[in-house]
């Protein structure tokens, strides 16, 4: 079974997205066991501290070196890891190439970061892989590494219900996802395009993939050049 250990320095904000839906139900069906680390637990202070200022000088605190290490080698002594990864905005941005990668890999450590960052041994000693989750700025690494897992867990077989509807996922095949409708097939004079009731099923598949093509010339030209 697939291993994911989240180190955070604050994992109470982890619990949530863990707790329902989808990835609620692949933990309770032991398809992947997703453990959080407190990264004061591992501090070599007795008041716990783990971050520290700059040296240099300037705002915001960072993460120390040795409690990041020492949680690392704890685990590292229980388990074998494929990446320990650092969620920080200044990476590479995830996309569904790195989802599918990673859904397929060994275990995985996922290290949040906080305020400033991380001493940046750790990132050039410690870590394998470093993602950002987009062009944008977020108080911690929590909310960012909720949605890799999520992205990536939701790929495991026998995760989703259906097992063919990862495969059809906006991203898959670098094409946005087509309009998708459920009855009532007529609400008020908005109706169901008609070849989605029609029954044949080569029209239908010939439609979504048209409609996909028209979704992302409109809305992301830029999947279509790649
Ligand atoms: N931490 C803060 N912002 C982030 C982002 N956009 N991606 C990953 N980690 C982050």
């Amino acid at each position: 079974m697939k291993k994911i250990d989240i180190i955070s320095a604050t994992p109470d904000l982890l619990k949530s997205p863990f707790s329902g839906s989808i990835m609620k139900r692949a933990l309770d069906n032991g398809l992947v066991d997703i453990n959080f680390h407190d990264l004061k637990d591992y501090s070599i202070s007795n008041n716990k501290q783990i971050d520290d200022y700059q040296f240099g000088g300037g705002a915001g605190m960072v993460l120390m070196i040795e409690p990041i290490n020492n949680c690392v080698n704890f685990l590292k002594k229980q388990n074998k890891y494929s990446e320990i990864i650092y969620m920080t905005p200044d990476a590479p941005v995830l996309n569904q190439k790195i989802c599918n990668k990673l859904s397929v890999s060994g275990n995985l450590i996922i290290i949040c970061g906080h305020y400033k960052g991380i001493d940046q041994r750790v990132r050039d000693n410690i870590i394998t892989m470093e993602i950002s989750i987009g062009d944008y700025v977020l108080s911690g690494g929590e909310l960012p590494a909720a949605v890799l897992c999520d992205s990536i867990v939701r790929l495991i077989p026998g995760v989703l219900n259906d097992g063919t509807s990862a495969l059809t996922d906006s991203f898959q095949d670098n094409l946005l996802a087509p309009p998708v409708y459920t009855r009532p097939s007529t609400f008020q004079n908005l109706k169901v395009p008609d070849v989605l009731i029609s029954g044949n099923k080569n029209k239908i598949e010939a439609w979504r993939e048209e409609k996909s093509i028209e979704k992302t010339e409109r809305i992301r030209p830029d999947l279509l050049k790649k």
